[in-house]
């Protein structure tokens, strides 16, 4: 059976030059990006992950990759060896002084003259039920842990990161406008406040989940732009 990649992947990478590249995907999840590597003829694709049950994932999809656990601000991987990288959803779960390391990371490993592909979300309106949700979400995160669930950053943002360490603006492009937030995103969103909420005092945490729940019970809030961005690093 072929395997389900998701269009916005293929979209990403139908004008980068993957035949036959070594290729790495930054942040697997359940390998999305790296089946839509391994599909757009990418020679070598290694897979990095720092979850233990994602890494296994990705063998048992993707047997063509290399999946490797470890944390992408220290990639086991030399310098200058990846022509493309692909970040598909994966900075918006980074805390900034994480995303900032990554981005140091991606441009040692990359190759002369390699490409790099972010995909994510623009921040959500301000006034969106999905937005608000998140907001949960990171309150609890925020109380569980210091540290927030997901950061939205402007596709501006992102291009300003990288070229800064020397990366070029090849292209900005639109993947979902609006991103189809469905039902089951937003219920998902409430399981995942419900279990960060395990590691807060219910005094603080009852009124945030019945929050969530309110929002998420009102179904689906189609919204917001998925963006990707490509660089090249021409050093
Ligand atoms: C939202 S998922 C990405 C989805 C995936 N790219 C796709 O297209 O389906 C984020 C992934 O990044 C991983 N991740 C988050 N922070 C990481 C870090 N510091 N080092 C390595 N992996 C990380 C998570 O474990 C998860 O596998």
């Amino acid at each position: 059976m072929p395997d389900s990649i998701p269009d916005t992947v293929t979209d990403a990478l139908a004008d980068v030059p993957v035949e036959g590249a070594t290729a790495l995907e930054a942040g697997a999840g359940v390998g999305n990006g790296t089946a839509g590597l391994l599909a757009a003829g990418a020679e070598t694709v290694y897979s990095v992950t720092d979850e233990a049950d994602h890494a296994r994932t990705v063998r048992e999809r993707c047997p063509g990759a290399s999946a490797l656990q470890a944390d992408l601000r220290a990639v086991p991987l030399p310098d200058d060896t990846i022509d493309v990288v692909l970040a598909h959803g994966l900075f918006n779960v980074l805390p900034n002084e994480t995303a900032a390391a990554v981005a140091t990371e991606l441009t040692r490993v990359v190759a002369p003259g390699g490409w790099l592909v972010l995909d994510d979300y623009d921040p959500h309106p301000p006034d969106s039920r999905i937005r608000r949700l998140y907001a949960v979400e990171n309150a609890l995160a925020e109380l569980a842990r210091a540290r927030p669930a997901y950061v939205f950053h402007p596709a501006e943002e992102l291009r300003a990161l990288f070229t800064g360490h020397g990366w070029i603006h090849e292209r900005t492009a639109t993947l979902l406008d609006p991103v189809p937030w469905t039902h089951e995103h937003m219920q998902a969103h409430a399981d995942a406040a419900r279990r960060a909420a395990t590691a807060v005092p219910d005094e603080l945490a009852d009124p945030l989940l019945e929050r969530a729940e309110r929002l998420a019970a009102e179904g689906e809030d189609p919204t917001g732009r998925m963006y990707s961005l490509a660089l090249r690093y021409d050093e």
